[in-house]
């Protein structure tokens, strides 16, 4: 039995996480859902409390925290509020692995405590390895824990590093879908709406990682995650534009070979090799059928219309504490580019001011990277008001 806690259960990767839990148990891997986590939805957190007989909840919003507590559900659990109750069940003994599906840099804290108390953790917050990779993987290095990829090109990647060593990669290719906006001319960027950024052609997912797949920033951070993970040089990571999503990534060995991982575009299959690794479990998911595949098309990234891509190959380069500005400026912009308080085109432009603005820092302390994430925030905030 393999016990777990889904940090992020009503979002889309908590969703699809508790999709691979009852495939597992229909196909004979048993796993128990110890524990769930929300920021609002109390309507869903309460379904799946019926559903998964957790043995805690944690709810963050504090309205939200009350009302979940005043209702009467069948399956009797703790019910926990904020960090104090993601601490408090990190601490407990009684399951070992948990899936981070939490959104930006609220993953963070919970990462971090999670490999304080020696917890496998299936990470999808890439957040956190960009604002604080080098800090987690000191921290790793004096822990039973261990770091397990669910973002698709990184599950790709570690399925194509089986029974290979690493001293023969010469290179990682991450592969991207161009997002929304691939065909459109650096002219039309400055009018594109929200609805238009929301709509990605190949993936359904929560709001703020769609449009950092708009803006291609999601691929920046996939480069800076990829780095930690596979502990490779950032320049040895290459991107490429591969519009039908079907190859997740691939790898180049020292031979020339390269091999691929394809699949239909479905997060269930890299969740579900997070939990069974290395091992596969049968599962009932959506099959490819290569007889309906008319073409897979690469093409290289346009650095000049997709300027956060850019951003974060400087800031990549820079090191130290840039990339914690790169993504608390991205948050910044991303959440009033969604209010529509800024274009899109707004969103690089700010976390250049923001990066150009920054002094930084070497190896920063968790303290000083909560610290640096605020500043980031609160001069996006100042800098878009003048933007108005
Ligand atoms: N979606 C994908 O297909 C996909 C693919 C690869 C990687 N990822 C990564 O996976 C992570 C989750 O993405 P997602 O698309 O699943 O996001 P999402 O749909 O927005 O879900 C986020 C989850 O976190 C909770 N949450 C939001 N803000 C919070 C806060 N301040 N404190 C505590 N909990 C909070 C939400 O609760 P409520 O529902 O109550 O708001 C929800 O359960 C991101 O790091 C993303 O980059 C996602």
């Amino acid at each position: 039995m393999k016990n777990i806690a889904v940090l992020g259960s009503t979002g889309s990767i908590g969703k699809n996480t508790l999709e691979v839990v009852r495939n597992l148990n229909r196909n004979g891997y048993p796993v128990s859902v110890k524990y769930i986590s929300a920021n609002s939805n109390v309507e869903l957190l309460a379904a799946q409390i019926e559903e998964f007989k957790p043995k805690a909840a944690v709810i963050f919003n504090e309205a939200s925290f009350n009302d979940l507590k005043s209702r009467s559900l069948d399956h009797k659990c703790e019910i926990l509020c904020g960090q104090a109750g993601i601490n408090e069940i990190a601490s407990r003994d009684d399951f070992e692995l948990v899936v981070n599906a939490l959104v930006g840099f609220s993953g963070l804290i919970p990462t971090t405590e999670a490999i304080k108390h020696g917890k496998d953790i299936a990470l999808a917050n890439k957040e956190s390895l960009v604002v604080a990779g080098e800090l987690i993987y000191s921290m790793l290095r004096g822990s039973e824990a261990h770091l397990l990829p669910v973002d698709s090109e990184h599950s790709a990647i570690l399925q194509c590093l089986q029974g290979e060593p690493m001293k023969q990669v010469t290179k990682l290719i991450l592969t991207a879908s161009g997002g929304p906006f691939r065909k459109f001319t650096k002219e039309e960027m400055p009018n594109v709406t929200v609805e238009q950024a929301l709509k990605h052609p190949n993936w359904v997912m929560g709001s703020k990682i769609t449009i950092d797949s708009a803006t291609l920033m999601n691929k920046g951070f996939e480069i800076i995650e990829a780095k930690w993970l596979f502990n490779i040089e950032a320049e040895n990571i290459e991107v490429l534009i591969h519009p039908q999503s079907i190859i997740h990534s691939m790898v180049e060995f020292s031979d020339g070979s390269v091999k691929a991982q394809l699949g239909v575009p479905d997060m269930k299959v890299p969740i579900q090799y997070a939990f069974t690794y290395p091992e596969r479990v049968r599962s009932d998911f959506p099959r490819m059928d290569f007889k309906q595949l008319k073409n897979l098309t690469f093409e290289e990234p346009d650095l000049e219309k997709f300027e956060c891509l850019k951003l974060a190959y400087d800031v990549i380069k820079a090191g130290g504490s840039y990339p914690i500005v790169l993504n608390g400026a991205n948050e910044a912009a991303v959440e009033l580019f969604l209010k529509g308080k800024i274009r899109f085109i707004d969103i690089p432009a700010l976390i250049k001011s923001a990066l150009d603005k920054h002094e930084n820092h070497v190896s920063p302390s968790l303290e000083s990277i909560v610290g640096i994430d605020s500043w980031s925030r609160k001069f996006v905030y100042e800098a878009a008001l003048e933007l108005a």
